[in-house]
């Protein structure tokens, strides 16, 4: 059983990510942390909270919220993509009598916040904790520039982040997590700590279809089923009308799917860089990826390449709907 952290910003495919790691019997999540990302980190926390609520039976981890703003450049959100509230407007739903359709549920009181959660729990299981980053990477860094001998202890690190060989999602050159803050992911990958990378290249090949997705949350039912419609309406309208698509990506998903199974992956070792300057190419990921390569700087991480798409989706369709 792999121990993790997992640190997100939720957002529509955090929350699908969250269920899919919590209800995956490889993975122990000893902690949930909470990043500026998708929205601020006051909603993700508060999300984090319906999202554990509407799976109903969960083992609920430490969960801590961690840091509201980037390390230097200026907040960016996705909320035009996941909804004013960043989890598809589930918190405006009212019932016929007016009530929230979904609560928030009590989580335990941590006052530690999310770097000092990590921290303590790195050094508490030396080796053993892989951190599984599926938000803008700030959190992280600040851990590494806290204490960098101690975050040495970290078993490793899987990330959602980047674009290679493929277009940005945010701009032309660079993917979401990586443009919220840069300088994050650059401390992160000269840490020296083991880095997995999930780009957008993997994961623009797993989407989410709409129309089989609705269908398979009206079979589900239950609560759990109707949060998991509710809560993806926005984001398949948003891909729909602005990219065309018959579903959404599951960006967060796949990068769970890596740890739980990493043998639907092709990776390659690359030395990857960070535009960490503002302007038309920041946030952007430049590695070497060529396989032939001869010579070059030391690898810095494994980028993700390729993906089993059709075993990934029978995992995450599965153990989706596992919840109550
Ligand atoms: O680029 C995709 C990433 O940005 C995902 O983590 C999504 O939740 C957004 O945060
Ligand atoms: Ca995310």
């Amino acid at each position: 059983m792999q121990r993790i952290i997992l640190d997100t910003d939720p957002g529509v495919d955090d929350a699908l990510a969250i269920a899919l790691a919590l209800n995956s019997s490889g993975l122990k999540v000893e902690a949930i942390t909470t990043v500026n990302g998708n929205v601020g980190v006051d909603y993700c926390t508060r999300n984090l909270s319906l999202i554990l609520s509407a799976m109903g039976n969960v083992s609920v981890p430490i969960v801590a919220e961690g840091e509201s703003q980037p390390l230097s450049v200026s907040i960016v959100n996705a909320s035009h993509v996941h909804g004013s509230d960043g989890l598809g407007g589930v918190t405006q739903l009212r019932d016929a009598n007016g009530n929230q359709c979904y609560l928030d549920m009590l989580l335990p009181s941590v006052t530690t916040g999310a770097v000092d959660v990590v921290l303590e729990l790195v050094t508490r299981y030396p080796g053993q904790v892989v951190l599984l980053c599926i938000g803008p990477l700030t959190n992280i860094a600040k851990a590494v520039l806290k204490c960098p001998i101690g975050m040495k202890k970290t078993k490793g690190i899987v990330l959602m982040g980047g674009a290679f060989e493929v277009y940005g999602n945010v701009t032309l050159s660079a993917e979401f997590n990586v443009y919220a803050d840069p300088h994050a992911a650059q401390i992160v990958f000269d840490s020296g700590i083991p880095i997995t990378i999930v780009p957008l290249d993997v994961t623009h090949q797993v989407l989410l279809n709409a129309r089989e997705f609705e269908k398979l949350c009206v079979r589900h039912g239950g609560q759990w089923g109707k949060f998991l419609s509710d809560c993806t309406k926005v984001c398949f309208e948003f891909h729909r009308y602005h990219e065309g698509l018959d579903g959404f990506y599951l960006h967060d998903p796949v990068a769970v799917g890596y740890l739980e199974y990493p043998g639907f992956f092709d990776t390659v070792p690359a030395y990857v860089q960070v535009e960490i300057n503002d302007g038309l190419t920041r946030g952007r990921t430049v590695a070497d990826l060529r396989a032939d390569r001869i010579d070059g700087p030391e690898p810095n991480a494994q980028v993700c390449v390729g993906i089993n798409t059709s075993q990934f989706l029978d995992y995450f369709l599965d153990c989706i709907f596992a919840s109550a």
